[in-house]
């Protein structure tokens, strides 16, 4: 049928996972980044992909705003469109993980059931999600990009948190939480996936 992938079959190579692993002297895996705009994700995504850098290990950002530049071009952000976003994003992540890469993907990814289901995408132990704990108040405040402020002007539909759902994780690996104040810095946060990264075995 012309549409649909029919009479594929999967293709094996001799070079695997374990080798590529081998050669680079990491683990594959994926680190999911869930929260809302302006919660500090893709800061946080950054100074992680620094520390590991800093390590000798390699790992790379797919990040929801920057693939919506490209590969994701085509969606918006209606539930359906976001449930698209986050399932290629999650197929896209398994791909690096399986080339022994880290993947840091960072995106709000507010459906609980968008984001288990890229976790079923990858081997137990292999999908560390991480959850930024950060009041709604506290990201409307920061409003990065000022689209709060469209969203509370009417001027942006079905912005999450404002007229759109964000489903909080409820079994996460990690939760990195705002203290008001001085609380953690990026980095710091950044260093507590670290060792939880550790700890699973690099
Ligand atoms: S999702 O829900 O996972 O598909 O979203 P994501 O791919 O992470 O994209 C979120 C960024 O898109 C901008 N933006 C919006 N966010 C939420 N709701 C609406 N309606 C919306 N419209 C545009 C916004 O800049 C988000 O970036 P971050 O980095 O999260 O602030």
């Amino acid at each position: 049928t012309v549409g649909k992938s029919t009479n594929i079959k999967w293709q094996d190579c001799s070079v695997g996972q374990v080798d590529r692993q081998k050669l680079l002297n990491q683990k594959g895996c994926v680190i999911w980044i869930t929260g809302l705009s302006g919660s500090g994700k893709s800061t946080v995504a950054c100074a992680l992909s620094q520390s590991f850098h800093q390590r000798g290990k390699l790992s790379y950002i797919l990040d929801g705003d920057n693939v919506r530049h490209g590969l994701n071009r085509d969606l918006g952000f209606k539930a359906e469109d976001r449930a698209e976003n986050i399932r290629r994003i999650g197929e896209v992540a398994k791909l690096f993980a399986c080339a022994g890469v880290i993947c840091i993907a960072s995106l709000i990814s507010p459906y609980r059931r968008d984001r288990d289901a890229c976790r079923a995408l990858l081997p137990d132990g292999d999908f560390i999600e991480v959850f930024m704990d950060v009041p709604l108040q506290v990201c409307e405040a920061r409003d990065p990009k000022g689209l709060y402020k469209l969203a509370r002007a009417g001027k942006i539909k079905g912005f999450t948190g404002i007229d759109d759902p964000y489903e909080r994780p409820l079994n996460c690996e990690i939760v990195l939480e705002h203290k008001g104040g001085d609380g953690a810095s990026p980095s710091e946060m950044a260093e507590k996936v670290v060792s939880y990264w550790r700890r699973r075995g690099t």
